[in-house]
């Protein structure tokens, strides 16, 4: 399952260790993801449904989604998809998916918790393309910044995005997301700016202004004057039958798999959706020697850029728009799906479903923004569908109904990697002015990021995202 070669990526592996699952031993490389060395030793099978004990396995693969919950050492329900893999561990599956505590387990982690306090001007939860950009620009106007990511490493999505941007120059047109992640990575300065990876904020208390995050065995308590929630996306689901398999997987894990650990997915796979993501992914799926079956697209038209679907089209991948998935086959993996034709009113034309052969079934059917953590801190949310769902209200400086709570990227709304980047820096200008006053300098510097993201909005692409975030501004807080 270990990609050998390919066009554009190299895989530097870590050190090569072993671990135990469930009495078996397998070879797995540091660096990796419990969850990506499973499934590189053909482990599909991760955890089971709480009523049925049906199979479950991974599907966002970064952290969101909790099909990948298992027992790592004696300690219950681990995020197997975002937890490293180290020398020696037992890894097993919990018996009706959630794991029950172990109080002697408890005992030894617990007997001494840490627990670190941190006060900062800005905290950034977040490390992806806003959160990094958020951080680069509140520092660059003079505020101490403290970045939260819960995963390993940070970039967020752009470490898994192999294709290279549009937009101009300053947005890192022509630039491989993979590139802008290091760029961004580099761009941090050290001095001002504290990065705390692999740890999850795990509350925020209003009337203490403080986060609560939760990382390698410490509980740090973190107190800004600003904040800063840059939390992404998750992968939207689709309800068919069959659709809990192990082998059916959100676009970002497929892509977390093959472009970070060099691991392919499975040998064949249907994609589900022709928007931007769906067609990257089925372009990667071929760029990585894994053959495309067919990709459906319920709409009637492809969504992607017409230079995207062109590519996977040439390399002769049937896209069969007005189509969908109707039920993925097997019994503990993905064996099969079958696809079906729907009318102009979203209704299956029986008699035209048709059976393919696959092992991996990928849905790129849209995200919905990450905004548990704005809930909590009590920001005013609506629903706006064209920005993916529940967003909370915010101003034309992203900040929320809340004074001194700011949102970017995905988070305030579905929208590019260029765009967040943007929006990132608009929030870490914003914050930095509201701490220190503005000036002549950071007005200037706001105006040029608004041009850049209506201009980066300006079009038939961006039409979506105008309309959403016009009517939040136009609605006003309550
Ligand atoms: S939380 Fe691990 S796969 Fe979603």
């Amino acid at each position: 399952m270990r990609i050998k070669r390919h066009p554009i990526l190299t895989f530097e592996r870590g050190r090569e260790i072993t671990f135990d699952f469930e009495g078996r031993k397998i070879k797995a490389y540091e660096g990796e993801s419990i969850a990506a060395s499973l499934h590189a030793a053909g482990i599909r099978v991760l955890s089971e449904s709480l009523r049925f004990h049906r199979p479950r396995g991974f599907f966002c693969a970064i952290g969101k989604c909790s099909s990948c919950l298992m027992e790592v050492d004696g300690v219950p329900n681990v995020r197997t998809c975002i937890e490293p893999v180290r020398p020696g561990i037992k890894v097993r599956r919990q018996k009706g998916g959630i794991g029950r505590i172990n109080i002697e387990v408890e005992k030894k982690i617990h007997q001494k918790p840490e627990l670190e306090t941190v006060k900062t001007d800005i905290a950034v939860v977040g490390g992806g393309p806003a959160g990094l950009s958020a951080a680069i620009y509140g520092a660059k106007y003079g505020a101490r910044i403290v970045v939260v990511e819960e995963n390993p490493r940070l970039g967020g999505q752009l470490i898994k995005q192999t294709h290279k941007f549009f937009g101009s120059h300053s947005q890192f047109a022509s630039v491989r997301g993979i590139e802008i992640a290091e760029r961004l990575s580099g761009e941090i300065p050290g001095d001002k700016v504290d990065i705390i990876t692999h740890s999850s904020v795990v509350g925020y208390f209003p009337e203490e202004k403080t986060l609560i995050a939760y990382g390698e065995g410490k509980l740090i308590k973190i107190v800004p004057e600003r904040l800063i929630v840059a939390t992404g996306a998750q992968e939207n689901f689709l309800p068919f039958e069959g659709n809990d398999l192990p082998g059916v997987y959100g676009a970002g894990a497929i892509q977390t798999l093959m472009n970070v650990y060099g691991i392919i997915p499975g040998n064949k796979v249907l994609m589900v959706g022709a928007g931007n993501i769906g067609v990257i992914v089925s372009y990667q799926l071929l760029q990585a020697g894994v053959k495309v079956a067919a990709i459906v697209e319920a709409m009637p038209k492809i969504g992607a850029y017409q230079v995207h679907a062109s590519k996977v089209a040439r390399a002769g991948v049937p896209i069969y728009t007005r189509h969908t998935i109707k039920k993925a086959i097997g019994k503990e993996k993905v064996e099969g799906a079958v696809i079906v034709a729907l009318d102009e009113k979203w209704n299956e034309v029986p008699g035209t479903e048709r059976e393919l052969e696959v092992d991996t079934i990928c849905l790129a059917i849209g995200l919905t923004p990450s905004t548990e953590l704005l809930s909590q801190a009590g920001c005013e949310m609506r629903y706006i569908p064209e920005l993916g769902g529940p967003v909370p209200w915010h101003d034309e400086d992203l900040e929320t109904s809340v004074s001194g709570i700011y949102v970017a990227g995905d988070a305030s709304g579905i929208d590019e990697a260029s765009t967040a980047m943007l929006e990132g820096r608009l929030t870490g200008v914003a914050a930095a002015e509201d701490l220190f006053g503005a000036t002549k300098t950071t007005r200037k510097e706001k105006e040029e990021i608004i041009r850049a993201l209506d201009e980066l909005r300006e079009g038939p692409f961006g039409e979506r995202v105008r309309i959403g975030k016009q009517k939040l501004l136009t609605g006003g807080a309550r």
